[in-house]
């Protein structure tokens, strides 16, 4: 077996190297390894100082996730966390300088082990982060009581409860990194720590306080955060957590802070909310693996791309193509719709160069990557296109079958449609094979999600080549079945219908938008539409009944028909679910809307009663499951990992709830069972269980356990 931590001397500097592939994280038998090393360089007569570096790509991005999962009591959390404490605690104890030198990220655990470090440098490129709290947990190896002390209780309570991985250079500033080091890095460092060596010697980051020396005014910035995390953290509870941990340090000293560190600690990776994160950490790597495409299948090189339709989607497509640096055609058909679009593109950068997030030169040459034409011409040399046209299947037909007119053989040809069916106009195209759908979410060029839908036809390099071109352009690609709505909007389709039927059965527009966004929502599901507009989903109802079919089992509320019919279209018009003052976003209820709700249950001939949150929440949030395991039953979805990345991403379903399915595991399958055959007697036929949800809560299993087993 290699050696997970190797011991060098070199020029008077002992040089200790976690070689811990991926990315070097803390995994049994590294922090022992790091400890004894440090120990042997306190003890090496001819080390002068020591240097902590990582092998590969990273220094150490933080604690085996994978091992949270095996700590079942809290004892065993206590024991593991004191043990990971005193390592630290040995370390920093080292009697000569001691730096970390850190390049790619170091987190978590791994910032807690630089901490314990004497000195850090690091290079610019390099990022530093307390990433803990996305994974429902809290730092537990002292960050929460070294980072006040090095760079302040306001930085520790942003970078312990956001979870962000933060610039160098920030960190820098704050006092957490010593040095920036534009040279060799592990050169510089070994220079740095014997500099160090002669002049300042050791300095323990525990005995320290230099961030910490109003304790008043660092206790008001805990209950300040405490205050904001009511908006932010979205029902969360680690955050939260963080900040007593980091309170408790101030308060108490660095040595009983640690003990209320390792106490909350325990609280924290015990909890549901700790395993939803962490099963969502894990579910967005394997929804990258595509179970019958191998890893090595071969793909294309993506150099030229080109977008037809400048619309809003198309817009933000070409956006994401040239912010990864990939020249990109944007095609629209007259001269009108393409200025309108190329405007939108630049609006939006620019508020991006208003908001410092990029510079004027970044501007013009990403916008520089982006050329207009009226035309096909250019075609014949792209590799991707990507089709982002009225959603209309006659138009999509024509579309494709000019694409394969005008593309070269081996060109992917990718579809942005949200619901249609793929494999209808991928025969029009000529070659089905190249066919793929790519289903982004609106704004595109900001929403991280896309679904990859997979035609009949789609072949293996298509899809891979699409998965890579998803994660190139920093997508989150998630492959999907070409059924009606692919996972996601077919979903949210039973998401609101539960909605409208809640409504009209009595619950008001704001209390059942107040329950989701209680629940952890972002925004309710009358929000959403608001912003989305009503026009859009009234538009698929009135084609799916051209057609004889409907979106979702059961009744159809007529009311966002209604609204539709009164030009009431959500934030866009003024007014749809909410009214809206001029100018403002802020919804304000508006009677209406339930007098138009009283009318459609009157004509339904339900009695309209008080509902309350909690069945709001478990009505819709049923619904969701019942229909994923609908999906993963037919085979839309390969894992039921892959629907919760999609909803949480989609829909900004709380990640601490890990996603519909996994909140449905959460509850208790059989729960969710006798809840559906309830509302199947109160509600009528179109409740009805999903096989599948049948057959798990019968034999005990769940739907992450289905997976397993
Ligand atoms: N533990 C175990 N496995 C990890 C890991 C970790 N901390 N971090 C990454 N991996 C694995 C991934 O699962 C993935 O495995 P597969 O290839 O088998 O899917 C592989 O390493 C590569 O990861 P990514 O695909 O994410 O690679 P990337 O280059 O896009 O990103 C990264 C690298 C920024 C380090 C990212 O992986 C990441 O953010 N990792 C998590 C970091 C983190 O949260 N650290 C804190 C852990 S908690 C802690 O440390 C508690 C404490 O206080 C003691």
């Amino acid at each position: 077996m290699p050696e997970l931590v190797r011991y060098e001397l070199r020029d008077h500097v002992a040089v200790i190297t976690v070689d811990n592939p991926p990315v070097n994280a803390l995994s049994p038998g590294v922090p022992e390894a790091i400890e004894a090393a440090v120990a042997r360089a306190g003890g090496d007569p001819d080390a002068h100082a020591a240097v902590l570096i990582g092998a590969g790509s990273t220094f150490i991005a933080g604690a085996d996730i994978r091992f949270f999962e095996t700590i079942t009591t809290r004892e065993a959390s206590l024991e593991r966390s004191r043990a990971i404490h005193t390592r630290l605690r040995r370390i920093e104890d080292c009697p000569k300088p001691l730096v970390a030198a850190i390049h790619g990220t170091a987190l978590g655990g791994g910032l807690e082990v630089a901490m314990a470090c004497h000195y850090r440098v690091a290079v610019p490129s390099a990022r530093v982060g307390q990433p803990e709290v996305l994974l429902g947990i809290i730092p537990g190896a002292g960050g929460t009581q070294r980072l006040p002390r090095l760079a302040g209780a306001e930085f520790a309570i942003e970078m312990c409860t956001l979870g962000q991985h933060i610039p160098v250079t920030r960190a820098a500033e704050a006092g957490v990194v010593d040095r920036i080091l534009e040279g060799d890095l592990l050169a510089d460092a070994m220079r740095f720590a014997l500099e160090k060596a002669q002049s300042d010697g050791v300095r323990k980051t525990r005995d320290r306080n230099t961030g910490i020396t109003d304790g008043a005014a660092a206790v008001a910035a805990c209950a300040q955060a405490r205050h904001g995390l009511k908006k932010t953290a979205r029902g969360a509870h680690a955050p939260y957590a963080a900040v007593d941990a980091i309170q408790a340090g101030i308060e108490l000293g660095f040595d009983a802070g640690c003990e209320r560190e390792i106490e909350i600690f325990a609280g924290c990776v015990l909890s549901t909310e700790s395993r939803a994160m962490v099963r969502l950490f894990f579910a967005e790597r394997e929804a990258a693996k595509v179970p019958d495409v191998p890893k090595d299948t071969p793909t294309r090189e993506i150099r030229l791309a080109a977008v037809v339709g400048a619309g809003t989607m198309g817009g933000g497509i070409a956006m994401n193509y040239a912010n990864a640096g990939i020249p990109v055609l944007l095609k629209e058909v007259t001269q009108e719709a393409l200025d309108r679009g190329l405007a939108t593109i630049r609006r939006n950068y620019e508020t991006s160069f208003a908001k410092g997030k990029i510079t004027r030169d970044h501007l013009d040459r990403t916008l520089a990557l982006i050329t207009p034409t009226l035309t096909y011409d250019g075609f014949d040399q792209v590799d991707i296109v990507t089709e982002a046209v009225f959603e209309n299947m006659d138009l999509k037909k024509v579309t494709f079958a000019e694409l394969g007119r005008v593309t070269k053989p081996d060109c992917i040809l990718a579809s942005n449609t949200s619901t249609l069916d793929i494999d209808a106009f991928a025969r029009a195209s000529g070659r089905p094979a190249q066919v793929i759908g790519t289903h982004y979410f609106s704004p595109a060029n900001v929403m991280k999600l896309v679904e990859i839908v997979r035609g009949r036809d789609s072949s293996k390099e298509t899809i891979a080549t699409a998965m890579k071109v998803a994660k190139r352009l920093g997508k989150l690609g998630v492959l999907v079945g070409n059924c009606f709505g692919f996972v996601a909007n077919r979903m949210i389709a039973y998401y609101m219908r539960e909605a409208y039927l809640l409504l009209e059965e009595g619950a008001s527009v704001s209390e059942i938008d107040h329950a989701l966004t209680k629940f952890g929502m972002p925004v309710g599901p009358f929000a959403m539409q608001d912003i989305a507009g009503i026009d859009v989903g009234a538009r698929i109802r009135q084609h799916l009944r051209s057609i004889g079919k409907h979106r979702a089992e059961g009744p159809e509320s007529p009311v966002p028909d209604w609204l539709f019919e009164m030009g009431r279209y959500g934030q866009k018009t003024g007014s749809g679910w909410y009214r809206y003052e001029p100018g403002s976003r802020t919804p304000i209820p508006d009677p209406l809307v339930d007098e138009l709700a009283r009318k459609a249950a009157t004509e339904r001939g339900i009695e309209r009663r008080a509902v309350s949150e909690d069945e709001i929440i478990a009505r819709i949030t049923t619904a969701l499951a019942n229909e994923g395991a609908n999906i993963l039953q037919e085979g839309f979805a390969a894992r039921p990992g892959d629907i919760d990345v999609i909803y949480v991403y989609g829909f900004g379903f709380p990640r601490h709830r890990g996603g519909p399915m996994f909140y449905a595991d959460t509850v208790g399958l059989p729960t969710v069972l006798e809840r559906i055959r309830r509302y199947h007697d109160q509600l009528g036929d179109h409740w009805l269980p999903a096989p599948l949800l049948e057959h798990l809560a019968h034999t005990g299993r769940t739907f992450y356990g289905s997976q397993a087993g």
